[in-house]
C-alpha cells in the first residue's frame, strides 16, 4: 500500500525555479504519468519523491508519513531510468538479483524471486547472457525486472522507452501496461511523449516550466484541455488553434467564420481537433486554399494555413484534390474549444 501526497513541493536552485508548488495526492496503485516538454521539471519531481533531490519547499508523505528527511534507500521505491545502468560484468540473472543482495534479502528466496521477475518480462531464456549480448529492448527489460524483483511499494520510471526504436517502444509500452496491471503498485512514469502518457496513465499531469497545467484522466485532458498549451500538446495531430475575433457569438479570422459560440466579444484562440471537422462540398465554416495533403492509410489529412497556423482536418481516405484548390471545412460550434488569447486559459464551452 502506498499513497503519495505531494504537498506544495518545490525545487529552487538559487533564483531558478525547477518545480513550483506541485500539489497532488497519488492514490495507492495509481499509474500517474508526468508529461511535458524537455526541461519542464518532470525528472526533478520524480527525484524529489525518490529522495535523490531535496525538496526546497513542501512536504512529501507516503501513507501519511513525512519522508522528506528519509534516505533514498529507506524509501521503498524502485527506479527505472532511460539509461539501463546494468552491470556489464554480471549476467542477466545476477543483474536482476543485485537489489536483493544489496538489501540483504534472505538468499534462500533469491532464485524464486529472480525467476518470477524475469518470467514477467520474458527474459527466462537470457539469464546467462551479459548485457553486451542483449538488444536495447532486452536490456530495458532487465532494468524492469531488476525494479520488480524486490516488490517495492512505488515504481518510478523516467523515460524508460526513449532509447528504444519506434516498434520496440510500442511493444515494450504494452508490456509495461500489462505488467503494471499485474503488479498493482503505485507508479509514477515520466515521459515527453503524449501517446505514451495517454495509453499508460490512470491520470496525466501536464507540466510546463515547472508548473502543473492540468491533472486528469487521458479522456478528461483530451476532451477538455484546461488551456491552449495543453490543447497544443495532446492529440496527434495537435489541436488546431486559430486566433480571431468573437463578435455576437460569431468567430471570425481570415477564411473562417463560425457562428453559434457562446462567449463574450473579444480576441480569442479557437481550437478544434482534426477528427472533429469534415471536408464539406461547400458552405463550411472554413474556406481556404489547400496547403498540403497527406495520405495516412485510413484517412487523408488535408491542411490549410490560417494566419500562419496550419489547420488540419481528416478527410476520407479516397479524398483527392489539388494543392491551392479551395477546400470547404465544416466545424460544429460544439466541437470548438475557446481559449483566452492572452493567458491561454479555457473560456466558455
Ligand atoms: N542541478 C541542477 N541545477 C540547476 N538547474 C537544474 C538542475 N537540475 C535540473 N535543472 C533545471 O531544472 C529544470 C527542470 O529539469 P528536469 O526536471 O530535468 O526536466 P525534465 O525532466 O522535465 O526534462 C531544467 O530547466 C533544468 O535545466
Ligand atoms: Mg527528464
Amino acid at each position: 500500500m502506498a499513497e503519495i501526497q505531494l504537498r506544495n513541493i518545490g525545487k529552487r536552485w538559487g533564483s531558478f525555479v525547477g518545480v513550483d508548488n506541485f500539489d497532488l495526492t497519488i492514490a495507492d496503485k495509481e499509474f500517474l504519468v508526468l508529461l511535458g516538454p524537455s526541461g519542464c521539471g518532470k525528472t526533478t519531481t520524480m527525484r524529489m519523491i525518490a529522495g535523490l533531490e531535496d525538496a526546497t519547499e513542501g512536504d512529501i508523505l507516503v501513507d501519511g508519513q513525512r519522508v522528506n528527511d528519509m534516505e533514498p534507500k529507506d524509501r521503498d521505491v524502485a527506479m527505472v531510468f532511460q539509461s539501463y545502468a546494468l552491470y556489464p560484468n554480471l549476467n542477466v540473472y545476477e543483474n536482476i538479483r543485485f537489489p536483493l543482495r544489496v538489501r540483504g534479502v534472505d538468499p534462500s528466496t533469491h532464485d524464486e524471486k529472480v525467476r518470477r521477475a524475469s518470467a514477467m518480462v520474458e527474459l527466462d531464456d537470457f539469464l546467462h547472457r551479459k548485457p553486451a549480448e542483449l538488444s536495447g529492448g532486452q536490456r530495458q527489460r532487465v532494468a524492469l525486472a531488476r525494479a520488480i524483483v524486490r516488490q517495492p511499494n512505488v515504481f518510478l520510471m523516467d523515460e524508460p522507452l526513449s532509447n528504444l526504436d519506434a516498434k520496440l517502444r510500442v511493444s515494450t509500452r504494452a508490456q509495461i501496461k500489462n505488467l503494471s496491471h499485474e503488479l498493482a503498485v503505485t507508479t509514477i512514469y515520466v515521459t515527453h511523449d503524449q501517446i505514451e502518457a495517454m495509453t499508460l496513465a490512470d491520470r496525466v499531469v501536464i507540466m510546463k516550466r515547472g508548473v502543473v497545467q492540468q491533472v486528469g484522466t487521458p479522456v478528461d485532458i483530451y476532451d477538455r484541455p484546461a488551456n491552449a498549451f495543453v490543447a497544443s500538446f495532446i492529440g496527434n495531430p495537435a489541436m488546431n488553434l486559430v486566433e480571431g475575433e468573437i463578435s455576437g457569438g460569431t468567430f471570425r479570422a481570415k477564411h473562417v467564420e463560425i457562428s453559434g459560440l457562446n462567449v463574450p466579444d473579444g480576441t480569442i484562440t479557437l481550437g478544434f481537433r482534426a477528427e472533429d471537422a469534415n471536408v464539406a462540398e461547400s458552405g463550411g465554416q472554413i474556406n481556404a486554399p489547400i496547403y498540403t495533403m497527406e495520405l495516412l492509410g485510413d484517412a487523408t489529412m488535408v491542411s490549410v494555413r490560417i494566419g500562419g497556423a496550419l489547420v488540419s482536418v481528416k478527410a476520407d481516405k479516397n479524398y483527392r484534390a489539388e494543392i491551392d484548390e479551395t477546400v470547404s471545412i465544416s466545424v460544429a460550434p460544439e466541437q470548438c474549444h475557446l481559449f483566452d488569447a492572452t493567458t491561454g486559459a479555457r473560456v466558455g464551452s
